[in-house]
């Protein structure tokens, strides 16, 4: 595994890496020929875990080369957020993706990403940026939108993928690779939770053992929500309440929202239908955590 934290040296090895004749063994095509090998970017902000890690191995199997990509981007951050205690460990993130077989671990610095400093020239994310988490973050999915698409224009892979855990992002995304014609395919995964249920965070490590107790109200919440939902209960709003009073039973949890939402338009749904996800946000502490679930 290559670490590179420049653009200079990022073109560099995929100019090499692009070019290389695939192995004879490779299982696309015919083996030894000069095909164009395929490519796939893991976007992150690094300190990684078991979910970002089983993103990479969904990148293994749907290409030849892999770029894992950690960078803390400020533009996704707002004021009074964790921009400046986000958990940074590069030393163990090049371990971990090494040992996933990550081909080259692109880290580079903001100065490096943003040389003119914020960019004048962003994406929008529109519309469905108004609803869930972009709601109570303006400006959160403009600077996602926008550093994803420079993550995009950099590595130019054929797949990228993101995780179902931040689910309104993945919708984003999607939708931002088919309004601007990235012709990039764009891969969910699903959540990869702690044993307890939690679901993997870098954030999860603000939490104080009693809140990091508290935190298992969210999935905890999901799970009885989508059980009742499988017994037969169609109504949002009692689905919804499901969570939040699991949620706000915890007397150091706070429910931001619990919502029934179409799984493409985000719209917010009164009746349950199979592929609806129920979404939550909470703060534990002065941490704030998401989860979802999809109701089938
Ligand atoms: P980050 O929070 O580091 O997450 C990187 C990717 O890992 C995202 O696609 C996220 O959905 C996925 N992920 C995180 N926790 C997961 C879990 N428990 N199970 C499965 N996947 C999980 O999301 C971002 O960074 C940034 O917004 C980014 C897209 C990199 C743009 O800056």
């Amino acid at each position: 595994m290559k670490t590179v934290d420049t653009v200079a040296g990022l073109h560099a090895f995929l100019e090499e890496a692009r070019e290389a004749t695939r192995p004879p063994d490779a299982d696309r095509g015919s083996g030894g020929s000069m095909d164009r090998r395929r490519l796939a970017l893991v976007p992150t902000m690094g300190y990684l875990h078991e979910g970002h890690l089983s993103l990479v191995d969904r990148a293994r199997a749907r290409a030849d080369v892999v770029v894992l990509s950690v960078f803390v981007n400020p533009l996704q951050f707002g004021p009074g957020e964790d921009l400046e205690r986000y958990p940074r460990d590069l030393a163990r993130d090049a371990e971990l993706a090494l040992s996933r077989g990550v081909d080259l671990l692109f880290a580079p610095g903001t100065e490096e990403f943003y040389p003119r400093g914020a960019p004048d020239i962003r994406v929008t994310a529109g519309p469905l940026a108004d609803r869930l988490c972009g709601h109570y973050r303006p400006g959160h999915f403009d600077g996602v939108l926008t550093v994803v698409a420079k993550l995009f224009n950099v590595v130019r892979p054929d797949v990228a993928v993101f995780g179902q855990k931040d689910f309104q992002q993945a919708v984003l995304i999607r939708r931002m690779a088919e309004d601007l014609d990235f012709g990039i395919e764009i891969d969910v995964a699903p959540i990869v939770r702690e044993e307890d249920g939690l679901a993997m965070s870098s954030r999860n490590t603000y939490l104080s053992p009693s809140e990091r107790k508290s935190a298992t109200a969210l999935y905890r919440g999901l799970s009885k929500a989508r059980d009742v939902f499988l017994t037969g209960e169609r109504d949002g709003a009692r689905l919804c309440g499901i969570v939040a009073d699991m949620v706000g039973r915890e007397p150091d949890a706070r429910v931001q929202y619990v919502e029934l939402v179409d799984p493409h338009s985000l719209d917010r749904l009164d009746v349950a239908v199979p592929g609806s996800v129920l979404a939550v946000a909470a703060f534990v502490g002065t941490t704030r955590l998401i989860d979802n679930i999809v109701l089938v």
